[in-house]
């Protein structure tokens, strides 16, 4: 067998506004595709958990190499280098550095901890929406809710300063504006050195812990420096960073689909509305159906085979999560919006394998929340049509809408 060539360009603005339709023609094509520089692209949701379970064949070592590759990007890769190295950690990791890594960093998202977010989710979630009922009857949604509410308990789980907020999402927002599109040169100088901001905010949170480590992350952390189980400077900077970017953004997104989807389709808000039990599985579907992170790259470690064909090492894998949530195989009419399905939750959108997701439960505690207090709080949620429609443009890799405007009486 041969494996299809394809010629695809990911990054293009109309790929990344509805990727689907290109994506369900790639599953057609095949399982393993080849684009045409040679990276390999796997479409279909059997042989996705295949690559992401197999992860001493299909590496997590690489991404960070592959971000601003080529002469016109040296200037920003000479930022990067300037300070903090970027070390394999946690995402970027593999077993069995990853999973002395994942034990440090899972204690932050015990039963204990997420109890006491919980708390805090809900009590965050009042206090944003009564600031939304002050100022009238709209909201841009993420401004006002989405993208403040994930971001404020991110950073209580990772004990970085409440002061520090504003000035953290901004870096947390520079680090992901280059991922998933095709970035200047001039730009990529600019993100580079957001990155060492942030870099040199969590060095300094780092030597403050040290003297009175606190019951959180940060205090993990440091509690295993000083019990000899230490990680690396580096190590811990690249996690806590990957963390504090990873627990805001994509919970922003859920929490926007979702409510676009109430707003959008009112048989369903009023399904939600006589029975808030149908809030749990509706998220798992629009986890499903729009999925925040559509795309992770894996590095094939030695000579290898998958779905029968042969790969050499040292090829770049292409991992397409969102092509596998609509693989029909799995779900039946996939470009439905069915909180019905019976496999609601066998979805992708969390990963699979050894690097699934260590937030999922406070994402799903903290979108659950957001999403009955609207419930709760307004009669009715419509979009405002006094915006243009709400549409994906940022970036393909992380799928979410620049803004939502809602009428919220
Ligand atoms: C809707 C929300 C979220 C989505 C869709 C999501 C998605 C994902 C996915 C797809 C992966 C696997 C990446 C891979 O296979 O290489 C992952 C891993 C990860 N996520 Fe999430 N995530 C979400 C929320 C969160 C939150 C709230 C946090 C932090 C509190 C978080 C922290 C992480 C970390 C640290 C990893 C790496 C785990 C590892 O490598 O062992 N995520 N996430």
């Amino acid at each position: 067998m041969t494996i299809p060539t394809i010629d695809v360009k990911f990054y293009d603005p109309d790929v990344i506004r509805n990727p689907y339709p290109l994506l369900s023609e790639l599953r057609a094509t095949g399982p393993l595709l080849r684009q045409a520089d040679g990276t390999y692209v796997v479409t279909t949701y059997a042989a996705v958990r295949e690559v992401l379970v197999r992860a001493s064949d299909f590496s997590s070592a690489n991404a960070n190499k592959r971000m601003w590759q080529g002469d016109q990007y040296a200037e920003a890769q000479a930022v990067l280098r300037g300070t903090c190295p970027v070390v394999p950690a946690l995402l970027t990791a593999d077993p069995p550095l990853h999973t002395r890594h994942r034990s440090i960093v899972r204690q932050a998202f015990s039963p204990r901890r997420v109890a006491v977010l919980d708390d805090a989710i809900g009590a965050m979630t009042q206090r944003l929406v009564d600031a939304i009922v002050s100022t009238g009857d709209t909201a841009e949604l993420i401004a006002a809710y989405a993208g403040v509410l994930p971001m404020q308990m991110i950073t209580e789980a990772v004990g970085a300063g409440r002061d520090d907020i504003d000035q953290v999402k901004r870096w947390s927002d520079a680090f992901l504006a280059h991922i998933g599109r095709d970035v200047p040169p001039e730009e990529a100088v600019g993100y580079a050195v957001q990155r060492v901001e942030l870099q040199e905010y969590l060095q300094a949170r780092i030597g403050e812990s040290r003297s009175a480590p606190t019951d959180d992350l940060l205090g993990d952390i440091v509690r295993a420096e000083q019990l000899g189980d230490g990680l690396s400077v580096p190590e811990m900077i690249c996690i806590l960073e990957q963390l504090l970017v990873a627990g805001n953004e994509t919970a922003t997104k859920l929490i926007t689909f979702t409510a676009h989807q109430l707003a959008t389709d009112s048989e369903l808000q009023k399904r939600a509305r006589a029975d808030r039990s149908l809030v749990p599985s509706l998220l798992e579907e629009m986890l499903r159906f729009e999925t925040p992170v559509q795309m992770k790259f894996r590095h094939v470690t030695h000579d290898t085979e998958l779905r029968g064909e042969e790969l050499p090492a040292g090829s770049t894998v292409m991992v397409l999560y969102g092509s596998a949530n609509r693989d029909a195989d799995e779900f039946p009419s996939p470009d439905d919006v069915n909180p019905d399905r019976p496999n609601v939750r066998s979805h992708v959108a969390f990963g699979y394998g050894p690097h699934l997701c260590v937030g999922a439960q406070l994402a799903r505690v903290e979108a659950r929340i957001a999403i009955e207090t609207l419930l709760d709080r307004f009669e009715s949620i419509e979009l405002d049509t006094d915006h243009p429609r709400p549409e994906v443009r940022a970036s393909f890799v992380h799928r979410g809408f620049d803004s939502l405007h809602l009428k919220l009486r």
